[in-house]
């Protein structure tokens, strides 16, 4: 894109993902190059698959990126190429799998559902407090995969809301790492680290603590014995003995699967706010799988595959706010994208899902409105082209925890939307986001909360 300004989206737009989606809806092709940040960004489903699928060995995630989260993440999943990253992943996948590895994740999100989510929602129902849904569900989350990749309880969610040093250190640990990104060059937040200054040295204090804890939990776990345990950590070390890759290890599902997760949720929220027709119509689905006693708190597996308009409320809402906006791989060698786009060798190239949800050319005239009916043939569940619709990737590196999250997810909104009538605080406030790696709520989602029947 020539003559671009990268200072000028201000004016217009309230986030920059939303002025992004504006150029890409201009361009013919939905590709456009922004050659002051040397980055391809494009919306062209014919190139997401080429990048994600057809040349998949010539678009690693790269050094660069490798480079931001390396001293956090380490040689973790999230941030490897090559043959680390095809081990892992065969490794991560066989254990995902697995059919006792999905009811010990219900069963952790069932128990942190009942013991702590739906206590905190009572205990200010009715009141005039107001709580904050997208730091509930932040805490939420974070105390679900701790526990699934640890087997450790960090109480994030407990009735008072306490501090986790853990959590605090882990998400200063994640933002500032994402904010080297926004460093003019690489070598400004290099030779902050090398001097260890300022957002560098608390940088290094904050993994430092995560290392701590990480190893703490490592020695415990080997102490006492973890054959028989059922979290990632005790699974990945029959094979694993090096301390050290496995905290890299499980560090990354730990960003994967935490702050996703709650995004996720707290868009879902809002967007039933604006359209309640759509709450109603999952109340109706849920009573009709369900029962409309009050007996039964959680849906089964076999009651969730029965509730497609569910499945595809949630499916609509990550296309309208996916919860990883943009995502970018590293040319390895000279290329050219489907639409006839040349890309240079080390050139960033991002698919945008931000963008892709708010295309006409994909998804109709009417791709802005929330409607779950769209996904939906004779009441069920018909899915899209993976490569329309990237909000988990798609192709080789797909998210590993897509159906754990879904699973999570719909939980989450059974139990709340069963019980509980939620009522947003500023209902006409459109979400604005900060800049990190995964799309959090400025100012986060303030609502007052009501017990149904109360
Ligand atoms: C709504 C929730 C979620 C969304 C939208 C999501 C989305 C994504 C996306 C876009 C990627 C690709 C990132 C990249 O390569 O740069 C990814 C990768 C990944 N996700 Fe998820 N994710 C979600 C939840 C989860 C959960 C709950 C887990 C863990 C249990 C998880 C584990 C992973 C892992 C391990 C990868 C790396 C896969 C690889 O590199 O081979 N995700 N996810």
């Amino acid at each position: 894109m020539e003559g671009f300004q990268v200072s000028s989206w201000t004016k217009d737009f309230d986030n920059l993902c939303d002025y992004y989606t504006h150029l890409l809806k201009k361009s013919p092709t939905g590709t456009i190059h922004i050659h002051v940040l040397g980055n391809i960004i494009t919306a062209n489903p014919e190139n997401v698959e080429h990048i994600l699928k057809t040349r998949f060995e010539n678009y690693p995630k790269g050094k660069p990126f490798s480079a931001l989260l390396g001293d956090l993440l380490g040689r973790g999943i999230f941030n490897v190429d090559g043959e680390s990253w095809k081990f892992q992943r065969k490794m991560a996948s066989l254990e995902l799998g697995s059919v006792s590895i999905r009811m010990h994740a219900l069963n952790i999100v069932k128990s942190e559902i009942e013991s702590r989510l739906i206590p905190l929602l009572s205990s200010v129902s009715g009141k005039k407090q107001v709580l904050d849904l997208q730091d509930v569900f932040r805490r939420f989350s974070f105390d679900n995969i701790s526990k699934f990749s640890f087997g450790l309880d960090p109480g994030c969610l407990k009735l008072s809301l306490p501090v986790s040093e853990f959590a605090e250190a882990f998400d200063l640990a994640s933002k500032l790492s994402a904010q080297r990104a926004l460093a003019v060059s690489p070598l400004v937040w290099k030779v902050k680290r090398v001097l260890n200054l300022g957002s560098e040295k608390q940088l290094k204090e904050a993994i430092k603590m995560v290392d701590e804890f990480a190893q703490q939990m490592i020695a415990e776990r080997r102490q006492k014995g973890f054959s028989e345990s059922n979290d990632l950590l005790s699974r990945f070390m029959g094979t694993i003995n090096d301390d050290k890759y496995l905290r890299d290890i499980v560090i990354s599902f730990l960003l994967a699967g935490r702050d996703t997760v709650a995004s996720g949720l707290t868009s879902f929220f809002w967007l039933l706010s604006q359209n309640p027709q759509v709450e109603s119509a999952i109340r109706d689905e849920l009573e009709r799988v369900m029962g409309s006693s009050q007996q039964q708190q959680l849906p089964s597996f076999d009651q969730m595959r029965e509730m497609h308009y569910l499945h595809a409320a949630l499916y609509e809402s990550l296309r309208l706010f996916p919860p990883v906006q943009f995502d970018s791989k590293f040319a390895q060698e000279d290329d050219v994208l489907p639409d006839c786009t040349f890309v240079k060798k080390g050139t960033r190239v991002t698919y945008h899902q931000y963008a892709m949800g708010r295309m006409d050319r994909i998804w109709g005239s009417d791709c802005l409105e929330y409607k779950p009916e769209r996904w939906l043939q004779n009441g069920i569940y018909v899915p899209e082209n993976g490569y329309k619709y990237p909000v988990f990737q798609a192709g080789p590196r797909v998210c590993l925890g897509k159906e754990m999250a879904l699973v999570e997810m719909k939980c989450v909104v059974l139990a709340i939307i069963r019980r509980f009538n939620i009522r947003v605080a500023n209902p006409d406030q459109a979400p604005k986001f900060a800049p990190g790696l995964t799309a959090t709520v400025r100012g986060g989602l303030p609502i007052l909360v009501q017990e149904r029947g109360a």
